[in-house]
């Protein structure tokens, strides 16, 4: 099956692509700009991604959208995750910001979500979801992967960050993983070899 990435971080279509290996990726065109992502909910950004490469292209969309979700924050940042610090706030200034607003807080504990979204030209969806829990760390560590993740260690991950591990480590564990080998197994009419689309 042929889908176009909504996404232009490299870093998670590197993920995306290591768990998606059956299916045809296409990079999002050039020609397509950064869409506003307004929605309420993770899958009302992810599908305001996947609609506007369906727009522009006219072909099946793949779409993500993630959050990370701070118990002690009441589940902030959550769907303003990539702006915690501000508009136009870089990776380094939400990190920064987190560890401030958790300075001195006894529970650490945090999750991320991804909801992962194909939007079919003819208006069909198919989305999925992966949670991964684990702890903010007090400080960063490792320089792998993106985002939140040097200071993300997830359960069971021996307290290493999401940052110290390789692609597929992360995978293994990860909501993004999770999110997108549910919606492969989803897409490819629950577990058969052939990809094919909804009914
Ligand atoms: P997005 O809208 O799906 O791009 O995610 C929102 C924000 O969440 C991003 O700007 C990142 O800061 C963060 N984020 C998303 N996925 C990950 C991840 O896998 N690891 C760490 N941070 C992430």
């Amino acid at each position: 099956m042929r889908l176009v990435v909504a996404t232009a971080n490299t870093a998670k279509v590197t993920e995306i692509a290591a768990v998606l290996h059956d299916f045809d990726l296409v990079p999002r065109p050039s020609s397509v700009g950064e869409v506003v992502e307004d929605g309420d909910t993770l899958e009302d950004n992810a599908r305001i991604k996947a609609q506007a490469i369906v727009a522009a292209t006219g072909e099946a969309a793949l779409a993500d959208d993630t959050g990370l979700e701070v118990a002690a924050l009441d589940g902030a940042p959550g769907v303003y995750s990539a702006r915690f610090a501000g508009p136009g706030a870089t990776y380094a200034d939400n990190v920064a910001a987190l560890l401030r607003a958790l300075d001195g807080r006894a529970d650490r504990t945090a999750r991320f979500r991804t909801v992962a979204l194909v939007y079919f030209p003819d208006g069909r969806e198919v989305a999925a979801e992966g949670v991964v829990d684990g702890v903010i760390t007090i400080s960063p560590t490792g320089v792998g992967g993106f985002g939140y993740d040097p200071i993300f260690a997830p359960d069971g991950g021996g307290g290493r960050t999401f940052a110290e591990m390789t692609v597929d480590e992360k995978n293994a564990v990860s909501h993004r993983g999770r999110a997108f080998r549910a919606l492969a197994w989803l897409l490819t009419a629950a577990g058969g070899d052939e990809p094919v689309s909804p009914a």
